[in-house]
This record gives structure tokens, C-alpha cells and sequence, in this order.
């Protein structure tokens, strides 16, 4: 505990900041957590738990980029608070206290783990940060109520709740509580939250949205149940997570509605774009938003090529250093200085305009995502892609008939089509004269053949 109260108060003076906000897992031996190769009764769970960013979090290159950044930039302080919910055993246990973790032991290494999870009892106040309230005795806790397993299990009504990902999902600066990230409090405002939908019904179900009830067996052996979870935790990261699954759900968030007129003759042609956030239970983007990259792109283009609009809308979040500068990295932030993000269930729109060439234009509007930016992915050596989310083609004429034109180029060309039809009739008369020749040279043979 003393460890702790220390490490915040050097934050708080390498920050120069405000009073700390209490951080803290409790202590226990990694040796109270069986491995996830242990959990093998759940055959198909731990399939679906192993491409995770769960278990990947205390070896994900990315994060361990971002991590030594921090680390040399804070002379070490603010390593300890990132380790808490990237590897919480290794915490808990001292295994993982610097930039180097090689300490730390196989159960440690599995970063977000089966048996941290499922070792849970409760939550402090406020949600975030690991608030987590941990039990070291092996007793496995789920919404189960009858469980029938060779374990200690206990029902926790906990691990049906928000909260219980909120603890991690809520991540505030360990001095001066800028919210950092805010997935849980975005959750807990939104619609979803007051319809009873949790994290769980959406990251922890196969496919996008709410795929419930989703009947299965939790073990193998173990009877078949109306509805079961799945460990997938699938959310965007389509570099490092199950790329196909994080495409999916990307997808699935967006929709992307684009208006242009169809014919404007001359002078401006007025674009509109509206993105709804139809898919995900929090804002969009969430998580670490000011390293994710979500915008839309909207592209005006004449036959020549020739681009008459080019627009580009960023949607994130900006953090504001102690001298009002901006962006900064996490560890330097005492505030938000802009959030250009969409709520759950919400619209946001933009008008563009360019002037009309001579025709036909195609405007084109597509939203786009990253998980990091080009400059940061090849720092850590990750080749991260760019997801098309949504996106949206229309094209502007000058008039009517050009638009008919470019719209149905048969209809307009009658002397080909009538050109066509000739050639078939001659070939047709063609082949009809040569099987009559045919046919009367061998009547004349055989009458000659008879003959003889
Ligand atoms: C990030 C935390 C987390 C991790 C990691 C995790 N679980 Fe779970 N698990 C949960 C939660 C939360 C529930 C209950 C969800 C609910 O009721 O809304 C659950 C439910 C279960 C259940 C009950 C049956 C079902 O599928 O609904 C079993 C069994 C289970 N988990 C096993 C595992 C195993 C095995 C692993 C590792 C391969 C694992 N869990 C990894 C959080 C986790
Ligand atoms: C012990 C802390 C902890 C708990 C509890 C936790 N998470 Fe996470 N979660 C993390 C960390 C850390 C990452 C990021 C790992 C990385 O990318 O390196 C993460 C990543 C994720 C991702 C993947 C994000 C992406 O970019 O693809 C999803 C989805 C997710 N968590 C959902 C949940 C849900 C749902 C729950 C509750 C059932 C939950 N988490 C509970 C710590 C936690
Ligand atoms: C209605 C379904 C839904 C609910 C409820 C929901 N999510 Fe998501 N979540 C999504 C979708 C869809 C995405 C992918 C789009 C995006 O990145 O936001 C996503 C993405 C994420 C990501 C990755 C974000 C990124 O860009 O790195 C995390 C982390 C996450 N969710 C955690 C949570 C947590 C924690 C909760 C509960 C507090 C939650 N989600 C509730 C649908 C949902
Ligand atoms: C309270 C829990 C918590 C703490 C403390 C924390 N993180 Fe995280 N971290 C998360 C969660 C949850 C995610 C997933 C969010 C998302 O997908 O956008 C995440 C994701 C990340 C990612 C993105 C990884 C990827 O593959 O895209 C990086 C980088 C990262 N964290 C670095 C850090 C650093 C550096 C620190 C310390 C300054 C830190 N984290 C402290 C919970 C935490």
C-alpha cells in the first residue's frame, strides 16, 4: 500500500498536479491464479479468449511502445499505474513493477487472464483504474447459478455488470483525474445502459450487436444451456485482435447517409454527409481516443480525374498539457482540450460545397478507422490496417440528358442495336442457303449412286 501512495505522489510532482486519486489492486502471489492452459474443460472458451486483446495485454507491441515512451518520459513514474490493468497478476504479485517485465511469471504474462477475471469479488469507488476488489482463493466467479464443476465456483451477480469491465474501461491520470479514457461513463450515459444492454451483451456474443440468446455449454461435458457468454471480448483492433471479427464490428457501427442533388447545371453543388453511431454502446470512436483514428473523407471527382473537393473531418480526442499546449501524451495531460466524437445512438452531419465542372461528378464519402496512426505502428513495428467502415458514391450532372446518357448507354444507340440484328439475320439466311446446297448436292450423289 505504502508503494502505491508513493508512486502516485511522485506522479503528482513530476506532473505538478492536483491531488492524486487513489490506484491500487490488492497484493497476492501469482501462485493463487491458475494458468489459462488449466482452463481446458473450456475448450471452446479459451479458443475464443487466446487472439484476445485480453491476452495480449502485457505483451501487445503497441502498448509496450506507448509504455517505454511514458517510461523515459516520466523517469519511470508512470509505469506502474499503465501495469495495473495490463497485467494485473504481475501487479499483484510484484512481478511486473518497471518498463521490464521479464520477471514475470507464465500465469503474470497472460495479461488479462481466465482466472484474474473470474477471481473478481467486487469494486471499489469510483469505477476505474482497477477497482477491482480481487480474492486470492480459487473460487470461480460467473452468472452461473449451477455450475457443475471440479473448482469452487461461486455466483457473482457482479460479472453481469458494466462495472465490472468499467474498472479497467475508465481510465483517469493517476494525479490530476483527467478522464483519459471513458468507455464505462460513455456506456453508463447512453440509451443501452437504461435498456439493460452491458458490455458483456455485445463484446462477449458471437457476431456484431446483440446475439443473444446464444445456447451452448460452458465446459465440455457440462449440460447445454439457453444462453452462454463467449470470452471473445472482440472490439477494433484489426492489427493485432481477430481481424476478421473487429472488421465485422467496425462495420457494424456506422452508418454513413450521403445527399447531393442529382443535376445542377452550374455554380454550387451542395454535399451533405450524416454519420450515425448505430452499433457500438459508447462513443465513436472509444478506448484510447487519442491515439485511435476514425474520419471521414468526402471526394468530388470529374471524368477527367481532376478532384473538384477534397474534405477531411477528424473525429477523436485532443489532450491539453499544464502550459495549454496541445496534443500531449497521456502521462502530460491535465485536461481535454477537444472531443470531435459521436455519441451511442447519435447523428453528426457536415455540408461541403464545391462548383459544379462540365459533368457528370462523382462525390464519394467514406469513413475510415485506425487503431494507430502510420508514424506510431512503424515505431512499434506493427503493420496496422485502415478499416473502411462506411461509405457512400453518388454522381451530379449538368442536366437531364446527360444523366440519361451515363445511365442506360443502350437505350440511346438504336443504329448499333439495329446493326446487330442484321448481322444476325444474314448469318442466319447464311447458314440456311449452305444447308440447302448441302442437302440438294447429296440428293443429286445419291441419285447418281443409284443410277450405277
Ligand atoms: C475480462 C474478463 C474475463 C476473462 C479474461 C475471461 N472471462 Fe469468463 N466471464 C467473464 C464474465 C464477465 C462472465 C459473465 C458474463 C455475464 O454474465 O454477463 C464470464 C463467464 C464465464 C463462464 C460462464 C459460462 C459462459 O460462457 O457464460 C465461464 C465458464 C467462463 N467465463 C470461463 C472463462 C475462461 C475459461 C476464460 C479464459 C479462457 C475466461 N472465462 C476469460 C469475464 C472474463
Ligand atoms: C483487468 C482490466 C480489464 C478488465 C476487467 C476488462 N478489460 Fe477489456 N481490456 C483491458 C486492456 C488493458 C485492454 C487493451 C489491451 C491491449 O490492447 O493491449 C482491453 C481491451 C478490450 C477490448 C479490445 C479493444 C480493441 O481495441 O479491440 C474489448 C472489446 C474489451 N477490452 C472489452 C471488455 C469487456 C466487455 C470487459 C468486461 C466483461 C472487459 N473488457 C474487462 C483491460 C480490462
Ligand atoms: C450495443 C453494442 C455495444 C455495447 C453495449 C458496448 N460496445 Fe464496445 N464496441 C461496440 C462496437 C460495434 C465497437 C466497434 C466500434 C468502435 O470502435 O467503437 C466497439 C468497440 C469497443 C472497444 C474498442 C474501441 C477502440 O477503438 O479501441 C472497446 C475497448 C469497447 N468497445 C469496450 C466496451 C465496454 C467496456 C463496454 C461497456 C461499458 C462496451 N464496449 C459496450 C459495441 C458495443
Ligand atoms: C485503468 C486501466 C488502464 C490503465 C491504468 C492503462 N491502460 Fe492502457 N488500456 C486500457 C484499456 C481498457 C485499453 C483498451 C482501450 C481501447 O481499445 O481503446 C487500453 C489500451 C492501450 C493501448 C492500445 C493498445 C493497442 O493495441 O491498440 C495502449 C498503447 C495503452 N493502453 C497504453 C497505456 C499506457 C502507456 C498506460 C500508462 C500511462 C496505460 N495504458 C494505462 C486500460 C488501461
Amino acid at each position: 500500500m505504502k508503494r502505491r501512495v508513493m508512486i502516485v505522489a511522485v506522479l503528482a510532482i513530476v506532473v505538478g498536479a492536483l491531488p492524486a486519486i487513489a490506484i491500487g489492486l490488492p497484493s497476492m502471489p501469482s501462485s493463487a491464479f491458475p494458468s489459462s492452459d488449466g482452463c481446458g474443460c473450456h475448450a471452446a472458451l479459451l479458443e475464443q479468449w487466446r487472439p484476445s486483446m485480453h491476452a495480449q495485454a502485457l505483451t501487445d507491441p503497441l502498448y509496450l511502445h506507448k509504455l517505454a515512451e511514458g517510461d523515459a518520459a516520466t523517469n519511470g513514474a508512470v509505469t506502474p499505474f499503465c501495469l495495473q490493468c495490463h497485467s494485473p497478476i504481475g501487479v499483484m504479485a510484484g512481478e511486473v513493477t518497471a518498463l521490464d517485465h521479464s520477471g514475470a511469471s507464465a500465469t503474470a504474462a497472460e495479461g488479462v487472464s481466465c482466472s484474474y477475471c473470474h477471481h473478481v469479488t467486487g469494486t471499489n469507488d469510483p469505477i476505474g483504474n482497477a477497482s477491482h476488489q480481487v480474492s486470492p482463493e480459487d473460487i470461480r466467479r460467473a452468472q452461473l447459478t449451477d455450475a457443475q464443476a471440479p473448482h469452487a465456483w461461486e455466483y457473482s451477480q457482479y460479472h453481469e455488470t458494466a462495472e465490472f469491465c468499467g474498472a479497467c474501461h475508465n481510465v483517469n491520470h493517476p494525479a490530476n483525474g483527467t478522464h483519459l479514457e471513458a468507455t464505462y461513463t460513455e456506456w453508463k450515459a447512453s440509451p443501452y445502459a437504461a435498456e439493460g444492454i452491458t458490455c458483456q451483451d455485445c463484446h462477449m456474443t458471437p457476431g456484431t450487436g446483440v446475439t443473444k440468446p446464444n445456447p451452448g455449454v460452458a465446459a465440455g461435458g457440462g449440460p447445454e444451456r439457453e444462453h452462454i457468454y463467449t470470452m471473445t471480448f472482440t472490439g477494433a483492433n484489426v492489427a493485432l485482435g481477430d481481424a476478421a471479427a473487429a472488421e465485422a464490428n467496425l462495420k457494424a457501427a456506422a452508418t454513413l447517409e450521403l445527399e447531393v442533388p442529382e443535376i445542377v447545371a452550374s455554380g454550387d453543388v451542395a454535399v451533405k454527409t450524416t454519420i450515425t453511431n448505430v452499433g457500438a454502446g459508447h462513443y465513436l470512436p472509444t478506448g484510447l481516443t487519442e491515439v485511435r483514428q476514425m474520419w471521414l473523407e468526402v471526394v468530388a471527382t470529374d471524368e477527367s480525374g481532376d478532384e473538384l473537393l477534397r474534405e477531411r473531418r477528424d473525429f477523436g480526442t485532443v489532450l491539453k498539457g499544464a502550459d495549454g499546449s496541445y496534443p500531449v501524451e497521456m502521462w502530460d495531460a491535465v485536461g481535454i482540450q477537444s472531443d470531435d466524437r459521436i455519441p451511442p445512438r447519435e447523428s453528426t452531419s457536415n455540408d461541403y460545397a464545391f462548383a459544379m465542372g462540365t459533368g457528370p461528378v462523382t462525390v464519394t464519402a467514406t469513413l475510415y478507422y485506425r487503431s494507430a496512426p502510420e508514424e506510431m505502428a512503424e515505431a512499434a513495428g506493427v503493420d496496422v490496417p485502415t478499416t473502411t467502415m462506411a461509405s457512400a458514391s453518388k454522381t451530379v450532372y449538368v442536366s437531364a440528358e446527360q444523366k440519361e446518357g451515363a445511365v442506360s448507354p443502350d437505350d440511346g444507340t438504336a443504329d448499333d442495336a439495329g446493326e446487330d440484328t442484321g448481322i444476325d439475320v444474314l448469318l442466319i439466311v447464311g447458314i440456311v442457303a449452305a444447308a440447302v446446297a448441302v442437302a440438294a448436292v447429296a440428293y443429286l450423289l445419291l441419285k447418281k449412286g443409284k443410277k450405277a
